[in-house]
């Protein structure tokens, strides 16, 4: 007689199935998701219906042409705007409002002005009402580590509109979330400070594998950064192609001058030769 621990072929199949159910739950997940904003002077079609499945652990990076729509896609994934069309899953649970476990980096810092620079950091402990003695001593490194060290106490008009993206980072790490949706985060920075961002996020991504969707405008940042390029048309946004970047990681600097970074950003900006320059 046969051991009663083996499956029969239907068991096999449905475990299978199950399986793969379970590793496409994981992540994010768009089924035919489009967008049109209804406004007063008519429809304005901004995001075409968008299929793509971002995998648990991810480091996913959408590049596309100003006004094709990615913001919208980023506040979809986020809860914050519900799409025309379609299905959002994030971590298999259906997305209808915004959501907790995910940290968000807006395209412009958002602070709020009466709280302090650490206070705006904290914003999440104290939302989600979660200790801030806790939390604080992470909110500070965060701060350190972005070089904004001594301005703890200054209210967001007293920094710079790249400071004051940094401290925008610092407070969608602040609750370590396992997902990290972040819209063009480094666009306010000088070069020098990015390129440490870039190594500092892809660092904190690896080290807590984490989920992140990015957004940028340059396609060598993209690249660097990816494990996955996402290249957009023009509005209403579509997907033009999806590249995947498979240079050996950990990445540094010197990842720039392998052949392979060379030829994956000119196949990219190929795409934009007809729509103008990108970055
Ligand atoms: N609230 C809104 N009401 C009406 N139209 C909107 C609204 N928000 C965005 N749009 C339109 O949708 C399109 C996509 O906007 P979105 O902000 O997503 O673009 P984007 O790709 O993020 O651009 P950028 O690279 O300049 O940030 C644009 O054409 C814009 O005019
Ligand atoms: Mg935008």
């Amino acid at each position: 007689m046969k051991p009663a621990t083996r499956m029969s072929a239907d068991q096999r199949s449905a475990h299978l199935r199950l399986v793969s159910d379970r590793a496409d739950a994981s992540g994010i997940k768009l089924s035919g998701v489009s967008k049109t904003y209804r406004t007063r002077d008519g429809d304005v079609p901004s995001l075409r219906p968008l299929d793509f499945h971002i995998r648990d652990g991810e480091f996913f990076v959408v590049v596309g042409p100003s006004g094709c729509g990615k913001s919208t896609l980023l506040k979809m994934i986020s809860g914050l705007l519900p799409p025309s069309t379609g299905d959002i899953l994030v971590e298999g649970e259906r997305v209808t409002q915004p959501h907790g476990n995910v940290g968000i980096v807006f395209q412009n810092a958002l602070l709020l002005p009466w709280r302090t620079i650490l206070g705006n950091v904290l914003l999440p402990i104290d939302m989600k009402r979660l200790p801030r003695g806790k939390y604080l001593p992470r909110a500070k490194e965060l701060l350190k580590l972005v070089g904004l060290e001594g301005f703890e106490k200054k209210l967001p008009w007293q920094l710079s509109g790249g400071m004051q993206q940094r401290a925008s980072i610092c407070r969608a790490l602040v609750h370590d979330p396992k997902i990290m949706l972040m819209d063009e985060p480094f666009g306010a920075l000088d070069a020098m400070t990015r390129e440490r961002m870039n190594v500092e996020l892809m660092r904190i991504q690896r080290e807590t594998r984490k989920t992140v969707l990015l957004i940028t405008h340059s396609i060598p940042e993209a690249v660097f950064l990816a494990d996955r390029v996402l290249v957009m048309t023009e509005r209403p946004g579509a997907i033009a192609a999806i590249y995947d970047v498979p240079l050996p990681r950990p990445r540094s600097l010197e990842t720039m001058a392998d052949p392979l970074f060379t030829e994956l950003v000119q196949r990219i900006r190929k795409h934009f030769f007809t729509q103008g320059a990108l970055d």
